[in-house]
């Protein structure tokens, strides 16, 4: 077997991942399961991933787990995700604090069940002072969503005096985002052979490298992100410029 580790280079690895988890549900319909059996595996897909990019030293890991849409679902299948969120947390605290692992929640939290809010603010408190990992769930959460609340809040800002519409720049605009205090990411992954975003950081994703795979989340595990990584590592990121600029001298994304 090749040894997908040797091939990743430690001083190129992406700050930060983001994943579309996907195809929970035609995997558990394809052995004939219930959806939920699907979700269920796919919570050991997510402590897999998880435990590999700490090892790995990703300093963050943004985990789509929940849409704004994600609502519109059959109620039963709402519920379990619910049941099994909070299940998972609970069971997860205190793995997450042993490993140094930090959670974040994006999204809008207000639309979770009481039970639900409950837990998250539990394990965020919990793990609130952890270095390693910074562990963001999307729970909720819809970049329309997002990007609406930032307007909303920029409005506000102004009429209260606090902010002058010619002084808005993308410096200032990222701190009205939900991820205002993580860099953007550098490598998307959505499972499952879907080619789209689905409302995932639309704005965030602006450079990003997009990787997708036709395993279905329940499959994902530990090489397969480390064969998305190589993959992101053989690229050329230009942001705009021109090959032969990329390669006298490194150059990031500019914020336009
Ligand atoms: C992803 O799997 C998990 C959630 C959106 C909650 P899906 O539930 O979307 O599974 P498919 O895409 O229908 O197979
Ligand atoms: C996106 O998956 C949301 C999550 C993975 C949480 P969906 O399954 O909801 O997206 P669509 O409906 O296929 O675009
Ligand atoms: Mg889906």
């Amino acid at each position: 077997m090749e040894d997908l580790l040797s091939k990743i280079n430690k001083q190129k690895l992406p700050k930060h991942i983001a994943i579309i988890m996907d195809g929970n549900g035609r995997w558990a319909e394809e052995k004939g399961e219930d959806r939920l059996f699907g979700h269920f595996h796919g919570v050991e897909s997510v402590r897999n991933i998880v435990e590999a990019s700490a090892e790995l030293g990703i300093q963050y890991l943004t985990l789509y787990a929940f849409s704004t849409e994600n609502w519109d679902r059959p109620q039963q299948e709402v519920d379990g995700l619910m049941t099994l969120l909070v299940d998972t947390i609970h069971k997860e605290i205190a793995d997450l604090n042993k490993n140094n692992i930090k959670l974040h929640i994006i999204g809008d939290i207000d639309m979770m069940p009481a039970f639900a809010q409950k837990e998250l603010q539990e394990a965020i408190a919990s793990t609130q002072n952890n270095t390693g990992l910074n562990l963001i769930m999307a729970l909720s959460y819809s970049s329309r969503w997002e990007l609406l609340n930032a307007v909303k809040n920029i409005g506000v800002a102004i009429k209260e005096g606090n902010l002058n519409p010619e002084d808005i720049n993308s410096a200032n605009f990222q701190q009205y985002l939900s991820t205002k205090n993580f860099p953007d990411p550098e490598l998307m992954i959505r499972t499952s052979g879907e080619y789209r975003i689905s409302n995932f950081l639309l704005y965030q994703l602006a450079y990003a490298e997009l990787y997708f795979t036709n395993t279905c989340w329940p499959d994902f595990r530990k090489n397969n992100l480390l064969e998305a990584i190589v993959d992101y590592q053989n690229r050329e990121r230009r942001f705009g410029k021109t090959g032969k600029q990329i390669i006298d001298k490194s150059i990031t994304a500019n914020n336009y």
